[in-house]
Formats: structure tokens, sequence, C-alpha cells
């Protein structure tokens, strides 16, 4: 029999109708926080019951894998993603969980080709975009992360200037290479410029503007308008309450992908509040 837990999370209410207007997509990328079984428990449970009735906002808890199941969903607010999988769905491959793996629990979304794991784990464009098929092929959504490493890609008046950063579209391209067309509305792009995580140091919303015309010029020139406009763009670098309205507002983003204010409850709920309001 299957218990209640596990099939509140295998019915994750992962109705993520991208293309939905004004319906936006805030992520937790909790990365490797908090030190315990006990408090990651608790700030699931917090957010969850902090967020009840947030309309226009779908929330997607990503803890470390083995508090995956802490975020059990039953109370249906949110959904829950990885920070990562493999690109096999099975076999010999010691220490590595596999989308199929992370389908079976219950996960609706992967973060996949974060800067830290390039910086620490030496991914490369080549195996992010090997994990973006095989997490797409296992049903997984996935929120594909890009972005520059320095300030260098600003112009003299600090505007950010794109086309300066051929690297950011090399990543975007090789990332998609040979995915469907039919799959493009399953990826939400995370424009995440390196400099600006965990820095206290964020872009501004004309950047993240600029950086969304760019990524749907890009999924335009390689798939057609009506494709780009179905994937998300979503912002993420030192977001916090104050910036939260300015991004979605000014910078017109279909999101947030939230790291360090996403492990403290009241200031993560704030956001997600916020969001739902302007949304
Ligand atoms: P930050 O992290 O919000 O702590 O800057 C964002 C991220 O790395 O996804």
């Amino acid at each position: 029999m299957v218990d209640m837990e596990t099939r509140a999370q295998h019915e994750t209410p992962i109705d993520m109708k991208h293309a939905a207007k004004n319906r936006k997509l805030i992520v937790a990328n909790w990365k490797m926080n908090p030190q315990t079984r006990k408090e990651a428990g608790q700030l699931s449970r917090a957010v969850q019951q902090g967020i009840r009735g947030a309309k226009n906002v779908e929330v997607v808890l990503c803890p470390p894998l083995p508090y995956l199941s802490i975020v059990n969903c039953q109370l249906s607010v949110v959904g829950k993603g990885a920070q990562n999988c493999f690109y096999q769905q099975n076999g010999a491959y010691t220490g590595e969980v596999s989308p199929a793996m992370l389908k079976d629990i219950g996960c609706g979304y992967v973060i996949i080709g974060h800067s830290e794991r390039k910086k620490y784990a030496g991914e490369t464009n080549e195996i992010i975009n090997k994990k973006l098929k095989a997490a797409l092929r296992a049903g997984l959504k996935v929120i594909l992360c890009i972005g520059e490493e320095s300030r260098d890609s600003f112009d003299s008046r600090g505007r950010w200037t794109h086309e300066l950063d051929p690297k950011v579209k090399e990543q975007l391209v090789e990332a998609v290479k040979g995915v469907k067309k039919s799959q493009i509305g399953n990826i939400a792009v995370a424009y995440e410029p390196v400099w600006a995580i965990g820095t206290g140091n964020p872009a501004t919303p004309d950047d993240v503007l600029s950086a969304k015309i760019f990524i749907r010029k890009i999924m335009s020139e390689l798939y057609s308008r009506k494709d780009a406009d179905k994937v998300l763009v979503l912002y993420g670098g030192s977001t916090n309450r104050k910036n939260t309205v300015d991004f979605i507002k000014d910078g017109q983003m279909d999101g947030l992908l939230v790291g360090g204010a996403s492990l403290d409850p009241e200031e993560f709920i704030t956001m997600i509040k916020e969001v739902s309001e302007v949304s």
C-alpha cells in the first residue's frame, strides 16, 4: 500500500504551464545547507505554511539530496527539485543520481549547469548538455543556469552588453544542442552572472531585461519565436526582499533563482508574497 507521504510526493503539483502568463517561478537553491535534517524540515515546513494562498506563483524547493524526502509536498503548495543529476538513467556510475530516480521520488525539477558545479565539479558545456537532455528525457523540468564570469561584459556606461561576452551565448547554444522543439517549454533559463552570486552585489533590472531579450533572441534563432516565448527566464544572484519586485516588474523576469535568501524563511516568504502580489 502506498502511504500518504509517498503518494503526496508522487502527486507533486507540478502543473507548470510554463507559458502561462503572469505565473512566476520561484526556485530556492539551498546549496549545501542546512546542516541537519531537522533544520531542513523546519525550513521546508515554514515555507510551505507561510506561502499558503499565494497566487500566480510556483515555488520549488531544491534542498540537498539527502533532504529531498522532507519536502513532501503534502501541503501541496510547493514542488521540489534537485540541484544536480547525472546524465545516465542507471548503471555502474558510483556516487551518481539519475534523473529517473529524481523523478521517481517526486522531483519535478532539476537545476543544471550552476556555476558552482562548473567551478567545483568541473562541469563543462558538453556535460551540461548531456545532463539537460537526460533530465528532459526523464520528464523533469530543467532550470538551466547561464551567466558571465565577470563585469568585463559591461560597457563604459556600466550597461550589460551581452554581445561582449560570447561565452554566455555559447553556454546556452551548447546546452540546448540536440534538444527537441517539443521539449523547449520544459526549460527555464536562469541568468546568473557569477559576479552577482552570493556577493550582495546584484545585477540591475535593466541588465536582466537585456539578458532576457538576448536569451529569447538566441532561442528564436535556434527554434522559433513561438518556442522561444515558452522559455521562462529567471534571474539569480543576490536577490532578496528589497530587490524582488524590481526584478519582476522592471526586469520583467518570469521568476527568480534564490540562494542565500531562501535559507531564511521569513525573507523567502516575503519575497514570494511580493511576487504573488505583482503578478
Ligand atoms: P544567491 O545565490 O542568491 O545566494 O546569490 C543564487 C544562486 O547561486 O543560485
